[in-house]
């Protein structure tokens, strides 16, 4: 698998290539599978149909990795939090008040739907293929938990982090738990790699930082490698600014999603030698196509000529994105 052998510092040409949401409302045969379940989160619990809208984009454009449909949400609905999806609003979460509403223990069984998607896939899909598990990291699905739903810069959970530390610390104990757990139900399933979703990292001055992003990022990594000697982990602590050096160093990830602000030379000369990234082509660019976009294409590939590098966007593809540029931007990549 070529994703798996970059993820082994293994520098392969041209680089192994897929996109976040890869899966979505920009494929009408998603579109149609949706309306099919009925709902968002009835597709996320609904095996063979999940697996059926992480397979159309692999059919579509032989994407070198697929990766599980489900949510990063769908944690904290297994473990008893209230979750919708308001027709073109997002997510909506009661805000969390207390903590004894969670449940470790009945989380696996209302979970296990995500469990049979994986295996489903690892069945189906080419042997090629490197199928990504992931989850939320804690500090970013806690957003979500506390302020009840996003939009925003989370000004309840940041408050709370400050006013009650040690209800958000407990939190994140549950969270860094649950999370491992998870993942590691998902490696047992057949995942081949997994991915860390830190999109709100850009939210937290550096204190909250270290204590929210990193040490139960460190935890989760540190858990999963002991559990499952090998496993390669991608961490995506979108928008960390100059904390992207430190997660890097101290989360013991193996690779890192850069978002769109990055540049990822600047991010080679501050992190780690060695250290591999993920991304980072502007999702606008993608939507525009045309020169601009095969512009900022040649660019990223040419900085990561010769580096082990895994080929993405900056941040989820978006809804109106046109099918073709898709095609277009497989063509470019993998022409090179
Ligand atoms: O990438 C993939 O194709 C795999 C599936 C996946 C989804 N969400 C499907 C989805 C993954 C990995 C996620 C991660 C996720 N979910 C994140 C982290 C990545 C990021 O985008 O920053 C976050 C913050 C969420 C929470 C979430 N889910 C939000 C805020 C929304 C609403 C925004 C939107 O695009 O509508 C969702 C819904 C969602 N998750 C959709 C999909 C395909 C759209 C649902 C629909 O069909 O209407």
């Amino acid at each position: 698998m070529r994703l798996i052998s970059t993820l082994n510092g293994q520098a392969s040409w041209p680089p192994p290539a897929w996109l976040m949401r890869q899966a979505g409302r920009y494929l009408p045969e998603y579109r149609a599978t949706r309306a099919q379940a009925g709902d968002f989160i009835s597709l996320c619990l609904n095996p063979a149909l999940a697996e059926e809208v992480t397979l159309q984009p692999i059919r579509k454009f032989g994407f070198d990795a697929a990766i599980l449909f489900s949510d990063i949400l769908i944690l904290p609905m297994a473990l008893g939090q209230g979750l919708r999806f308001a027709e073109g609003e997002g997510p909506r979460l009661p805000p969390l008040e207390t903590l004894s509403s969670l449940s470790l223990t009945a989380a696996p069984s209302r979970y296990a739907p995500v469990m049979e998607t994986v295996s489903r896939l690892r069945a189906s899909l080419p042997r090629e293929t490197t199928l990504i598990g992931f989850a939320g990291s804690p500090a970013t699905v806690a957003c979500y938990m506390l302020d009840g739903q996003g939009g925003g810069d989370f000004p309840r959970t940041r408050q709370l982090a400050y006013e009650n530390a040690a209800f958000v610390d407990q939190l994140m104990e549950i969270m860094v738990e649950a999370t491992i757990a998870y993942l590691s139900a998902q490696l047992q399933a057949g995942a081949d790699c997994l991915m860390l979703f830190e999109s709100w990292a850009g939210i937290f001055p550096p204190s909250l930082f270290r204590r929210l992003v990193i040490a139960p990022t460190k935890r989760i990594v540190s858990a999963l490698k002991s559990s499952h000697p090998g496993v390669k982990i991608i961490g995506f602590p979108r928008l960390a600014g100059l904390m992207l050096a430190e997660y890097a160093r101290e989360t013991g990830i193996d690779a890192v999603g850069l978002d769109t602000t990055t540049d990822l030379e600047a991010a080679q000369a501050a992190c780690p030698p060695g250290t591999i990234f993920q991304g980072n082509l502007d999702p606008l660019l993608l939507k525009l196509g045309g020169t601009a976009m095969e512009e900022a294409v040649a660019q990223i590939l040419e900085t990561v000529k010769g580096r082990p590098h895994i080929f993405n966007l900056g941040h989820g593809i978006t809804p109106d994105v046109p099918e073709a540029n898709v095609a277009r931007l497989m063509e470019l990549i993998r022409a090179a």
